[in-house]
């Protein structure tokens, strides 16, 4: 995946809460352009594999529970430095700490139901974007 994209969730809560729309929104108006999108809702299975890296850490299940409660929107997005300005874009993985206007803190719930997430590298996004679509709808 070109290193002018990112990965990012659209989270079980913000879609039960119809942030979906407003979401989107945003992240159009802050320049940056889908180019891949799709609904779905994780297995179990499939949660723990996107969240691996977090499987000791204490709120590992909780977290897989919670990111298989309901739909998911994933995308793929493209603008200059996609991954660094899509991390100020959502703002603080803490709603609480969130800055003013960031989308976590407009539109999450908590610290685990955090509205949306956003890969914190290049070589994460192009891992994450590969998990959920094909190299034909990545092209
Ligand atoms: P992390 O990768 O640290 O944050 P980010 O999503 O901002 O990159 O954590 C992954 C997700 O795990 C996070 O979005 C919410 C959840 N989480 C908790 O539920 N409790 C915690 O204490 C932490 C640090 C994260």
């Amino acid at each position: 995946m070109p290193t002018n994209r990112t990965f990012t969730m659209i989270k079980p809560d913000a879609v039960a809460d119809g942030f979906t729309g407003p979401i989107i929104q945003q992240i159009e108006a802050a320049g940056f352009k889908i180019i891949a999108l799709k609904k779905i809702q994780l297995s179990s299975e499939e949660a723990g594999k996107f969240y691996a890296v977090h499987a000791e850490r204490p709120f590992f299940q909780s977290l897989c529970d919670y990111m298989c409660s309901g739909a998911i929107i994933p995308m793929v997005l493209e603008k200059e430095n996609a991954v660094e300005d899509f991390r100020t874009l959502i703002g603080a993985t803490n709603p609480a700490q969130a800055a003013e206007g960031t989308i976590r803190k407009q539109f999450a719930r908590s610290l685990e139901s955090n509205a949306i997430h956003g890969s914190d590298s290049d070589e994460n996004a192009a891992i994450e974007g590969a998990f959920f679509f094909t190299e034909k709808e990545l092209a």
